[in-house]
């Protein structure tokens, strides 16, 4: 880059700092008067927008040197070989799973019609992918304190037919990591982790992401670090890696990154289906694929995010821990969150379940928190075999989803994200004692 060029991008990028920190001076702090509590929200700063602009300014656009930096991170940061980061979380779980079903994975691919055991209490695009994949989901019931499946059912659930379990760590509370992996080893199934709500999660000091065959993690902005729009697929499998980045790019055979040619060192020489020997490798198909990769620029934001990633993870631990300790005095009228032992959350949300005989419904308590600027939100899709998305749809459910619909009609979440400040969270407290102290005058 010639000197002139230098000198603009770095007045430029000086402008672009000196504007996000005026914004950020002039944004209005939290007002009791007209007060607003989020559940999510995107956090953000000088850092984020000035490295935003210097990717938009090489204007390359599609994947390039901040995604293969972005990438490297999160692989480093989970202790894997590979991350591959795609346009959504949703986007990574639906590679994950058609990973499995490619024929680079020979004999122990998935086939059409196998069993994939997952939970009835999911957000939607954690169990899509099976149905996408033209495998057969098997719903089992989640517990009403963990939120996550209930293990005590699985075995029983499995036939010659079951070849994988695909389940969230929800809002970022680890699943029974210990019992799940045994069963997949035990059984011979693949393990599919969707870590989307769960960046930082540990389970035995190791990463929750880090034990399935193939995991994921979703950057939207409700999320741990966000990139806008953007998630990511991780694995340690060569072979799992090489088919995820097929199907996430068109399917292709070949593996040459954006803006490359020939680096596989046999471009014109390949023989492969019933193409005629030679056909340019760029253009042969081994997966049926998508595009589902991300910009350059989302990544670029990625990469800067990260720096904050453990302080991040910091606030929503010690947002979570203080709402706990205001509700455990409530456990009357509440199911308090349960961790596994071993388990370490960098939790998503605040999850409030109220017990099915408390003396106020669900929706008195919702409506009375909006009414006061405080959001709040359901365990996503509650009960999805309730949801119209799947009423003609061919699915197995075993043993019943009571908690599952207890969870659908009895609770909510609310935010621990760090934009929650401490005059926030009090406010949050405050409004709630204000309800459960005046039952009878609500
Ligand atoms: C558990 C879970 N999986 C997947 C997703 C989808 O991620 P995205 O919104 O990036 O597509 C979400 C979204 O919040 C989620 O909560």
């Amino acid at each position: 880059m010639s000197d002139k060029l230098e000198s603009l991008k770095a007045e430029i990028l000086k402008k672009v700092r000196e504007y996000q920190n005026t914004r950020e001076a002039e944004s209005k702090g939290f007002d009791r008067k007209n007060p607003k509590v989020p559940v999510s929200g995107k956090v953000f700063d000088e850092e984020d927008v000035a490295t935003l602009i210097d990717s938009s300014l090489d204007f390359w656009l599609t994947a390039g040197k901040f995604t293969d930096m972005f990438e490297s991170e999160l692989a480093k940061l989970f202790g894997l070989r590979y991350a591959l980061m795609t346009n959504s979380g949703s986007s990574a779980n639906l590679i994950a799973l058609s990973a499995l079903t490619s024929k680079f994975l020979g004999d122990s691919k998935l086939n059409d019609g196998d069993e994939v055991i997952t939970a009835a209490a999911s957000f939607p695009t954690t169990v899509n992918p099976i149905f996408q994949c033209g495998l057969a989901p098997v719903f089992l019931d989640v517990e009403l304190d963990t939120y996550n499946i209930d293990t005590s059912k699985i075995e029983e659930t499995i036939t010659n037919k079951t070849k994988a379990i695909m389940i969230a760590h929800t809002l970022g509370n680890p699943f029974d990591v210990k019992k799940i992996t045994k069963i997949c080893q035990d059984y011979n199934l693949f393990l599919i982790e969707d870590c989307c709500d769960a960046l930082g999660s540990k389970f035995n000091g190791k990463m929750v992401g880090t034990f399935g065959d193939v995991s994921t993690m979703s950057f939207y902005p409700a999320h741990h670090i966000t990139t806008g729009e953007g998630g990511a697929v991780f694995t340690d499998n060569p072979m799992i890696k090489r088919a995820a980045e097929s199907i996430r790019d068109w399917g292709r055979d070949c593996w040459c990154k954006t803006g490359c040619d020939g680096t596989c060192g046999k471009r014109f020489d390949w023989k492969l289906g019933n193409l005629p020997h030679g056909y340019d490798h760029k253009y042969i198909y081994a997966n049926v694929g998508y595009n589902l990769k991300a910009t350059d620029m989302q990544a670029a934001i990625g990469c800067s995010q990260l720096k904050k990633l453990s302080n991040f993870i910091k606030i929503r631990k010690d947002n979570f821990e203080f709402y706990l300790k205001f509700f455990r005095k409530y456990n009357n009228f509440f199911i308090l969150p349960k961790i596994y032992d071993g388990a370490d959350m960098s939790p998503f949300g605040y999850l409030i379940n109220i017990h099915s005989d408390a003396p106020f419904k669900r929706q008195e308590l919702v409506r009375y928190l909006e009414s006061k600027g405080i959001a709040t939100r359901m365990l996503f899709g509650g009960n999805l075999t309730k949801q119209p998305a799947y009423m003609d749809k061919k699915y197995r459910v075993i043993g019943g989803l009571e908690n599952t619909d207890s969870l659908m009609n009895n609770a909510f979440w609310i935010g621990v994200y760090p934009g929650i400040n401490n005059e926030m969270r009090e406010y949050v407290v405050e409004i709630f004692a204000d309800f459960l102290e005046n039952l009878d005058s609500n």
